[in-house]
């Protein structure tokens, strides 16, 4: 597990997604280094979802390359993890979700033992520790999936939305977790809708619009002043008027004339 290549950088390189004959990412050239926080936002629909899944190696990219300093496919996957919005629970208890997937990649079991309540106590879900993981509420859930991540000390964490549906306490506690991961060594890279969050988390910023990267900047810069126009207008919460597209755009300004 410990070998010495490190995973990143990871680099995209013109790459493309079509499905259904829409073209959903278009032209994303990147690079990410190993150490700040990333994280990703942008409207509904920008495509921040199917970034993450591209660099994860869930789709394929259409067009362009995605390659990882670490080009041995099996390992560069065992070293890469991602938490969904809505938490993939194995039907196991909670503590066999964190002890199980150790088990397949190989983990000593006199290591996987410590590594899973250490995990459990982390996350507070010792109590939890035998009942069976769907029964858990969401939040518990996302709290389980991070404690999972956790163990299988990643060196890259994608995360998806990992608060949404939570109340303040729950994304506390899930951020902490992040933050733990981070300071564990993980290259973490999330999306949110978050902007509070998205300053409380990142080191720098990406932002999305219709599947392409339109600014990418250091968080504080990014918040103070971004440069493109659609992420000003986005930070401000004025972005209706530009997702109504180029022709619903014409009808309103017509239907305003004509008030
Ligand atoms: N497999 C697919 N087939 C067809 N369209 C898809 C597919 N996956 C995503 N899309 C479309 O691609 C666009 C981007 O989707 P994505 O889920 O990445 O957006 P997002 O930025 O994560 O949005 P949200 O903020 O709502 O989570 C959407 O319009 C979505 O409907
Ligand atoms: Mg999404």
């Amino acid at each position: 597990m410990n070998e010495p290549l490190p995973l990143l950088p990871l680099t995209l390189k013109d790459v493309s997604f079509e499905a259904g004959g829409k073209r959903l990412i278009k032209d994303l050239n990147c690079c990410f280094e190993a150490g700040p926080r990333t994280v990703i936002i942008g409207p509904n629909g920008a495509g921040k979802s199917l970034f993450l899944k591209l660099c994860h190696g869930l789709v394929p990219p259409l067009e362009g390359q995605i390659t990882w300093n670490d080009s041995n496919e099996i390992s560069s996957r065992f070293k890469q993890a991602m938490v969904f919005q809505r938490p993939i629970m194995l039907r196991r208890s909670v503590s066999a979700n964190i002890h199980y997937p150790l088990k397949l990649r190989g983990i000593l079991k006199r290591d996987r033992i410590s590594l899973t309540e250490e995990a459990l106590s982390r996350a507070g879900l010792g109590r939890l520790r035998e009942h069976p993981a769907r029964v858990l509420s969401v939040g518990e859930q996302q709290k389980l999936a991070l404690a999972r991540a956790w163990a299988l000390k990643p060196q890259v964490l994608f995360l998806d939305e990992p608060t949404a549906s939570l109340d303040p306490a729950a994304t506390h506690a899930v951020e902490e977790l992040i933050d733990a991961i981070h300071k564990q060594g993980a290259k973490v890279i999330m999306t949110t809708h978050d902007l509070s969050q998205a300053k409380r988390i990142a080191d720098e910023i990406l932002f999305l619009f219709r599947g392409r990267l339109l600014e990418r900047a250091p968080v504080e810069r990014f918040f103070r002043q971004p440069e493109n126009d659609l992420a000003q207008a986005f930070v401000k919460g004025e972005l209706l008027w530009w997702r109504l597209g180029k022709a619903n755009r014409k009808n309103q300004r017509k239907r305003d004339g004509d008030k």
